[in-house]
């Protein structure tokens, strides 16, 4: 007997064809592809030696944390990475410094640190303003001020970026997006260093934010950045191709009768005789444990429903009374013919926050 746990199939020629895609609606710009939390869940170091090979290089990487560039600069990648909240302490400046990393510099407090540090060479630093998202970022009135301190500054390079970072681009008919781009290009009207402003959503619906840096994270992965999308709409957004395939075997397939309940608390009874099948994935794997009756599962070739709680290491489904399926056969939790931003809606959350939660014991194959 040999069943298959929990596993992401990783599938590197889909990235490198939605990093193209990238490429088109942003030509001339330049891709700041962000691996922050596991490349999203899809294995930083894999994603990041994919897109440095050939002529699908991305021109830096963006990641949250400093031990997630160190990961990076360990695995032997050279390209430019940006640390996208910044440095936390004064000893991390060192860290940057030696490993040739860049900062976002958001605050007073990183301002006066990196300013008075005693550093052995300049650091290259990208300015982020708060544009109308009010999460990071200096505010509009301050910019002067710290373009200032910054371009004075010994410890800074002299090849500043300045950046903002979209809140509402998911959404075509937000407002916000366009005095969000307004007031940048205010700020740094007349100034000619590289700007930086459209995360996924910008790159795919708002062209002009897309100035020298783009900074696309969820489309790599192949996954729509946009609201209210419908699965019709996914399937014909066929440019892009999901990078992850989750699926995991069935390991029972159990009769049961009508009103017979199932899994923790008994939360779901049948209408009618059928067959329960168990798949061995829960959320210790990552699958969302909000998922409610009825999310789709893909199992040969037709969708079955999700029925009952999901558990740590499992699920059940409602395959019917007719059921051919058995012990061992694949089911898919989302991927290639499943959209992750389907299962997403069931789940009541979104695409982004169940491809960070895949967890440790999910095998990864790459292929
Ligand atoms: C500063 C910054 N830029 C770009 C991105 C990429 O966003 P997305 O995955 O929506 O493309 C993120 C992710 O949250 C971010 O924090």
């Amino acid at each position: 007997m040999t069943l298959r746990t929990a596993t992401a199939t990783i599938d590197l020629q889909a990235l490198i064809n939605n990093f193209s895609y990238i490429k088109q609606k942003a030509p001339d710009s330049k891709v700041l592809a962000v691996l922050k939390a596991n490349a999203y869940g899809h294995g930083l170091e894999c994603i990041a030696k994919a897109l440095s090979q050939f002529d699908h290089q991305a021109d830096a990487f963006g990641v949250a944390r400093l031990d997630e560039a160190l990961a990076l600069r360990t695995a032997g990648i050279n390209k430019p990475i940006v640390l996208l909240e910044g440095f936390f302490n004064i000893e991390d400046l060192d860290v940057i410094a030696e490993n040739n990393l860049q900062t976002i510099i958001h605050s007073q407090e990183q301002l006066i640190t990196l300013c008075t540090a005693k550093l052995e060479n300049p650091v290259k630093v990208w300015l982020k303003i708060d544009t109308g998202m009010h999460r990071l970022g200096i505010n509009p009135e301050e910019f002067q001020y710290y373009y200032s301190q910054l371009t004075t500054s010994k410890n800074v390079d002299s090849s500043i970026v300045l950046m903002s970072h979209l809140g509402c681009a998911d959404d075509t008919e937000n407002k916000n997006t366009d005095k969000q781009i307004a007031l940048f290009e205010e700020v740094t009207d007349g100034l000619s260093d590289n700007k930086s402003l459209a995360n996924s959503a910008g790159i795919d619906a708002w062209y002009s934010s897309h100035y020298q840096w783009v900074r696309p994270g969820l489309l790599l992965y192949g996954i729509s950045p946009m609201q209210k999308i419908s699965t019709t709409q996914v399937f014909s957004h066929s440019s892009l191709v999901p990078v992850m395939t989750l699926q995991s075997s069935i390991i029972a397939v159990r009769q049961i009768d009508k009103e017979e309940p199932v899994g923790y608390g008994g939360a779901w009874k049948s209408d009618k005789i059928t067959t329960i099948g168990v798949i061995a994935i829960g959320y210790g794997d990552g699958y969302p444990r909000h998922a409610i009756n009825g999310t789709p599962v893909l199992l040969n070739g037709r969708i079955v429903p999700l029925v009952g709680r999901v558990s740590m290491d499992m699920i059940t489904v409602d395959l019917g009374d007719s059921s051919k399926d058995k012990v061992g056969d694949i089911a898919t939790l989302w991927g290639k013919d499943l959209p992750v931003e389907e299962v997403a809606t069931w789940a009541t959350t979104i695409p982004y926050e169940l491809l960070c939660n895949i967890s440790r014991r999910v095998q990864i194959s790459v292929k």
